[in-house]
């Protein structure tokens, strides 16, 4: 099923008192990039409803996908953000690690160890693209992109990522959580594989992956 990406997701804020990732009830179709520009058509071959909702992997074209911009899907019931970095995004993450409550992604629960092979900043299977659950890990809102380098009201030194205006939790571009704010981990990369260099498959490990 062809899905066409037009504008930011708006997740209302979750209860979780219990569980970390509530099923989001609103569709998602968006895509917004740095600059709000929205990625001008994605491709991506879904289950059914029916499929989904039974926890299906989903399979997303990311070849329209242009540095700054992010793709929104849904899996599970909850939103996977697809995210093409520029390379000065990628430069600045490794200079972040004395702000950051778990630089080196040691909480296993938050990633698949895959995505640590190579530079541990990245949290990615290809360093520019980064693939994350878009939902705060304090009480589950859907935190807002700020993918550019530059002052933010919240940060002067902001050098991109993601702010969750629920309670002013911070994340850089890897989803890695900032000291002092209320989510307490990074966002959680789910599993997922490329079956060549613009698809991905959410939901699956690559072969032979632990
Ligand atoms: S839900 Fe994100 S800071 Fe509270």
């Amino acid at each position: 099923m062809a899905n066409q990406g037009v504008t930011d997701p708006q997740y209302e804020p979750v209860n979780t008192g219990r569980r970390r990732f509530l099923t989001a009830t609103t569709a998602v179709v968006g895509a917004v990039g740095a600059g709000i520009a929205a990625v001008p058509f994605i491709k991506s071959w879904n289950p059914s409803e029916r499929a989904k909702q039974a926890g299906a992997p989903i399979t997303v074209d990311i070849s329209a996908l242009e540095v700054g911009q992010r793709l929104v899907n849904e899996w599970r019931g909850q939103p996977i953000w697809i995210v093409r970095r520029s390379p000065a995004v990628l430069e600045a993450l490794p200079t972040l690690d004395d702000h950051l409550r778990d630089p080196m992604s040691e909480n296993p629960d938050q990633q698949p160890e895959y995505v640590l092979q190579g530079d541990v900043h990245m949290r990615s299977i290809k360093p520019e693209v980064s693939v994350l659950v878009g939902l705060c890990t304090h009480l589950g809102c859907s935190p807002e992109m700020k993918a550019e380098i530059r002052p933010e009201p919240f940060d002067a030194n902001w050098k991109g990522g993601y702010f969750c205006p629920c309670h002013k939790s911070k994340f850089d571009m890897s989803g890695r959580v900032y000291e002092g704010v209320p989510a307490p981990t990074n966002l959680v990369v789910p599993p997922h594989h490329y079956t060549d260099d613009n698809t991905l498959v959410i939901g699956v490990d690559p072969q032979g992956a632990a």
